[in-house]
């Protein structure tokens, strides 16, 4: 089939999205936890970092060294660099308050918006229509509250344990946590060292200062309600900010009993763990051994899959590790993972191409899962056409786009390479004792904004999946 028809064909797939965002009303309770936090967007232009490259005085052998944690300004500049420079996300954490100090005095911000998997999850289960959806912050100041949407379906807990309209509350005593989210775009360039470096790709670097999220400090208001009136879903996140230096691992360990009696409570709740970039290699551990197993799905990108398969399978990283991230590779990781978490379902959300792996037994159809990512590929795609999801009747702003040519080539490429190639034009196969669901995406030339992108993709599919 030329391109063009199987256009077509998944134009006519996809036109079961609104009828699939009306359904969305049918969910009783979304729950997110942990992460929910501010981020500070600002868009970083390749001579300013050049400039900032000399003026911290990065070398070029510091630059090209393995780094992860921002210990100084220079650190700051140097994850900038990289992911500038090789069109990637990452997300460096500092508990450095001088290093803070100096991105708030050298980096500035445009705007201030909601950040953290919980915050931006719940915003856009709310949006969509979640009958009432839950959000648990570890600072909920007014600075806070003011990046909630202002709607009567999302509640936060108050100063007094009370459960409320998150945009209304202010625990005034609580610090907001901030998180820089530095954009840059693809074609810009930087010198250095008598170098230039072309950005492949539009992306963004994350430095995190945040006491509270990386000590996962834990609203006790939120686990009695939690408790007591139970949810439908649960989506959970926010690990990824704990460092082996700060007790991660121990903190990963200790949330084990709280969700484990959660799960008790409610054995009918669905819990979703959404990986996030997890630069600590013990804590990424601890996640994938402990946390994973307990939930009953999983999301991540193509860069949180491989650092994934870093942990469950050091010798296929090995092998994989400086290969382009291709549908078949990628697919090939992902089994890895699912097969060492035993999670049950699992989704990738790769560029232009979503892929669900899931056992046969699990309580959603295929045909679920498809509709579920359809929807989610459009709220994402509004969402970067318009750079903002905020109200439920602009939320199909890109209904009716083409399905992306590169999208539909990933597909192939990945039928091929199961020699299923039916699943081009269906979505859907068996393969070995996994279903598989793969859904080509509306992608937008120009995105307004990607943070928060993944986290609503992930939540959306699994939630819009009925
Ligand atoms: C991470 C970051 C947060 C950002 C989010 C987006 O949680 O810490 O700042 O909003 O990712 O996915």
């Amino acid at each position: 089939m030329k391109t063009t028809e199987l256009q077509q064909l998944w134009h006519k797939k996809y036109a079961c999205v609104p009828a699939q965002l009306a359904k969305v009303r049918e969910v009783r309770t979304a729950a997110t936890a942990f992460n929910t936090n501010i981020d500070a967007v600002l868009k970083i232009s390749g001579a300013d970092l050049g400039r900032l490259i000399s003026e911290t005085r990065l070398s070029k052998e510091e630059f090209v060294s393995p780094r992860t944690l921002l210990e100084t300004p220079k650190d700051v500049v140097h994850g900038i660099a990289k992911c500038f420079s090789r069109g990637i996300a990452e997300e460096w954490i500092t508990d450095d308050k001088t290093v803070y100090d100096w991105m708030t005095k050298n980096l500035g911000y445009d705007r201030l918006q909601m950040g953290g998997q919980g915050g931006i999850v719940a915003n856009a289960l709310a949006v969509l229509g979640v009958q009432k959806v839950y959000v648990h912050t570890n600072a909920h100041p007014k600075l806070q509250a003011q990046q909630f949407l202002p709607l009567d379906n999302l509640f936060g807990i108050d100063e007094n344990g009370h459960a409320c309209r998150a945009a209304d509350i202010d625990r005034k005593q609580e610090t907001p946590l901030i998180h820089w989210i530095i954009e840059f775009d693809i074609g810009d360039s930087f010198t250095a060292w008598g170098e230039e470096y072309t950005c492949p790709k539009s992306n963004r670097f994350i430095a995190t200062y945040d006491p509270a999220n990386i000590d996962l400090v834990i609203n006790q208001g939120f686990i009695r309600h939690l408790s007591q009136y139970g949810y439908d879903y649960l989506i959970l996140s926010g690990y990824h900010n704990l460092t082996s230096k700060r007790h991660g691992v121990e903190l990963v360990e200790n949330s084990v009993k709280l969700i484990k009696e959660w799960k008790q409570k409610n054995p009918k709740g669905i819990i979703h763990l959404e990986l996030a970039s997890t630069q600590d290699i013990k804590v990424r551990t601890a996640v994938l051994e402990k946390i994973a197993p307990l939930a009953d799905s999983l999301g991540l990108n193509e860069r949180e899959a491989l650092d994934a398969l870093e942990v469950v399978n050091p010798q296929k990283y090995a092998e994989l590790a400086h290969e382009d991230l291709t549908a078949p590779h990628l697919f090939e990781i992902v089994r890895q993972i699912k097969e060492k978490t035993k999670a049950p379902r699992i989704q990738l959300h790769m560029f232009g191409l979503y892929l669900t792996l899931q056992n046969k037994d699990f309580y959603l159809t295929p045909e679920q899962n498809m509709r579920g990512m359809m929807l989610a590929s459009t709220v994402a795609a509004t969402k970067a056409g318009t750079g903002k999801i905020e109200e439920n009747d602009k939320l199909l702003w890109a209904h009716g786009r083409e399905i992306s040519a590169l999208s539909l080539n990933n597909l192939q490429e990945l039928a091929a390479y199961l020699q299923r190639p039916e699943l081009v034009q269906t979505g859907i196969t068996d393969y070995e004792n996994l279903q598989i669901i793969a859904v080509p995406t509306i992608i937008i030339e120009k995105p307004l904004t990607l943070v928060g992108m993944g986290d609503t993709i992930s939540s959306v599919s699994l939630i819009g999946a009925r």
